[in-house]
């Protein structure tokens, strides 16, 4: 049989033991020992495993299972001392001193400890031994109360069983308990712990100005009111449907990670009317930000090994430039859909293997311009929202985000049509949009700092061009007043369109 084969059939009877009635009674005597991690809504679905292994001295038992018994424990800590006696030989109480207690990882029963195992700190037989009596039948050091001084402070163990692996697997939400030994119970052991309420769905609503800028601009060429420059998004819907899927592999003693995985299967809908609007200039890029969303999402957790803590965050950004007088409206429906975004991410294969399918339906567009001969504008108008994922890792911290981008780029010019009349111009308008994503990463565990392109598709909704024909002469002698040194100032007097190029159309 091919290795790879083998481990997927032990994988798969480990699952097994871990909720098979069976295997209820089983210790943890053979260098291994697995927990299944449920999720936390109690379904009993097994959505993944916890392992440790190492040599059989360095892994240990002291469950009823292994034929021990805890007189005092508290399930409210790791760190404590305990004591215990042995009531069963036969079980292989005498496992655990096999090469001294001490700096052995010990498999604890329902209501010991916060998870489901814990390091042997301190070892010794207490000299009062009348807690507990003398079990029938024992003989020697086993006969005798025995005290553990129990942490999960794995960075101060001397690795003198040798070094103890892990690696676990999950998605989400999710809390692992060790029902293989006391399955009666259902209370869960946080090894894993999350809230209650799964939900790895964000959505959010807006309608808001993300762009606001103003000038009062006597006698200027401004078709409708003030001089202005705004970006409205109307009735934005977005939706973020996200599993969350991690794995990783290390060592307990000496503590270190060996590998990081992660994937976020990603399900996602965005619908909205985006109206960027200008007369007046921005001869330098102006941007502005507005927070759309900052959502956070439950914890994952395993006692003193790893916290990933995820939260998600979206702000809508604009970027315009203006030159000259451009009379510039134009509205966009938005619609995109990212359907089965798919990636792995992990430190120690590059290969993300992404696939997705970017759903972008043909939508209306409008858009209604009286520019003078020589004006431009551009738009760049950015969604952008991101699943962080802060990641402490035996102290250590990191960060791992996938960043969802989805934009539009909407550009205007008007120019003057050379060899005709002077007053004869061409009014072109060119929208187009992108979907994106990529992947982010730093920190310690997740390796030097880099961007991961996922995918980036972007598609073109509208390029026209209208001639069209300008008043001969400016409709006033005065030119506003032109500071140097502000982003945005009125427009210079100049001939401008008889009347509004109107546009509307289907894009694609
Ligand atoms: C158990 O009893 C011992 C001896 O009295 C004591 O030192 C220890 O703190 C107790 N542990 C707990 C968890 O109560
Ligand atoms: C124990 O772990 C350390 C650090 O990860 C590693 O350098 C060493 O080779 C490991 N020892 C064995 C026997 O695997
Ligand atoms: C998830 O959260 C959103 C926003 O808080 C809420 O509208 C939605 O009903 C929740 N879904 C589930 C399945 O709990
Ligand atoms: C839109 O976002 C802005 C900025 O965060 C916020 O002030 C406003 O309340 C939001 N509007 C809606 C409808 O949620
Ligand atoms: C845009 O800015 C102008 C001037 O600062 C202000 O009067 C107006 O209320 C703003 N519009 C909105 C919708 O906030
Ligand atoms: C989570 O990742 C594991 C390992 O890469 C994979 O087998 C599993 O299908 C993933 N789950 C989801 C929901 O993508
Ligand atoms: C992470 O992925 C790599 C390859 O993609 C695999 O070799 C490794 O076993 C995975 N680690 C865990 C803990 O799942
Ligand atoms: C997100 O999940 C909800 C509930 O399952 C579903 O109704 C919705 O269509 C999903 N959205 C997307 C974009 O897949
Ligand atoms: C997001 O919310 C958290 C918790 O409410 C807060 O601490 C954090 O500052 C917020 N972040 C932003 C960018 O507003
Ligand atoms: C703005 O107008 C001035 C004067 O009419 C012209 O020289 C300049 O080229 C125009 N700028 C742009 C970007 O069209
Ligand atoms: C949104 O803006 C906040 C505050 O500047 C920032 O912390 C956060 O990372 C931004 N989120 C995205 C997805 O760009
Ligand atoms: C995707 O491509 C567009 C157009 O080239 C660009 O503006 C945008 O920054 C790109 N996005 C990402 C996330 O690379």
């Amino acid at each position: 049989m091919k290795p790879a084969l083998r481990l997927l059939a032990l994988t798969t009877c480990l699952f097994l033991q871990a909720y098979a009635i069976d295997d209820l009674g089983k210790a943890c005597l053979d260098g291994t020992c697995s927990f299944g991690v449920e999720d936390s809504e109690g379904t009993s679905n097994t959505i993944g495993t916890f392992e440790i292994s190492g040599p059989s001295s360095a892994i240990s038992d002291i469950t009823p299972a292994a034929g021990w018994k805890i007189l005092n424990c508290t399930d409210s800590t790791n760190t404590q001392t305990i004591q215990l006696v042995c009531v069963d030989e036969s079980l292989g109480c005498a496992h655990l001193f096999l090469e001294g207690a001490e700096d052995t990882v010990v498999r604890l029963p329902e209501g010991c400890g916060i998870a489901p195992f814990a390091r042997v700190a301190k070892y010794w037989i207490p000299e009062d031994q009348s807690v507990a009596p003398n079990p029938v039948g024992l003989s020697g050091t086993l006969s005798q109360v025995h005290n553990l001084k129990l942490d999960d402070d794995f960075i101060h163990a001397s690795g003198s069983h040798g070094n103890v692996s892990f690696s676990f697997s999950a998605q989400s939400d999710m809390v692992v308990d060790n029902s293989n030994i006391d399955i009666g119970e259902r209370r869960k052991r946080q090894l894993f712990s999350g809230s209650a309420s799964a939900n790895r769905s964000v959505s959010f609503t807006n309608s808001s100005l993300i762009f606001n800028q103003t000038l009062s601009c006597p006698d200027s060429n401004v078709v409708d009111g003030a001089a202005a420059i705004t970006v409205k998004v109307n009735e934005l819907e977005a939706t973020f449907n996200m599993t969350i899927n991690v794995s990783a592999a290390g060592t307990l003693i000496p503590t270190s990670f060996t590998s990081f995985n992660f994937s976020v299967p990603t399900n996602a809908s965005i619908q909205g009317f985006i109206t960027p609007q200008s007369s007046m200039q921005s001869l330098t890029p102006a941007t502005a930000t507005v927070p759309l969303a900052n959502v956070t999402l439950p914890q994952m957790l395993i006692v003193n090994i790893i916290a990933i803590n995820p939260t998600f965050t979206a702000n809508a950004t604009s970027t315009v430039t203006a030159r000259n007088q451009t009379n510039f409206q134009s509205t966009t429906f938005l619609d995109f859909g990212i359907e089965n975004l798919q990636f792995n991410f992990s430190t120690v294969n590059k290969n993300t293997n992404s696939s997705v399918d970017v759903l972008t339906p043909s939508v209306p567009i409008s858009a209604s311009i009286q520019p003078n001969i020589a004006s431009s504008a551009s738009f760049d108008i950015d969604f952008t929202s991101a699943l962080n994922l802060l990641v402490i890792a035996f102290g250590t911290i990191s960060n791992a985000s996938v960043t969802y981008d989805f934009g539009l780029n909407v550009g205007m010019t008007s120019s003057s049509i050379l060899g005709i009349l002077d007053f004869d111009m061409n009014v072109c308008t060119n929208i187009s949009s992108f979907v994106a994503a990529n992947i982010s990463h730093s920190g310690i565990l997740l390796g030097p700092a880099a961007t991961i392109p996922l995918f980036n598709q972007t598609s073109q909704l509208l390029n026209v061009c209208v001639e069209t024909v300008s008043e001969p002469t400016p409709l006033s002698r005065r030119s506003a007043a032109l500071s140097k040194r502000a982003v945005f100032t009125c427009p210079a007097f100049a001939p401008i369109a008889e009347n509004p190029v109107v546009i509307t159309a289907m894009s694609g």
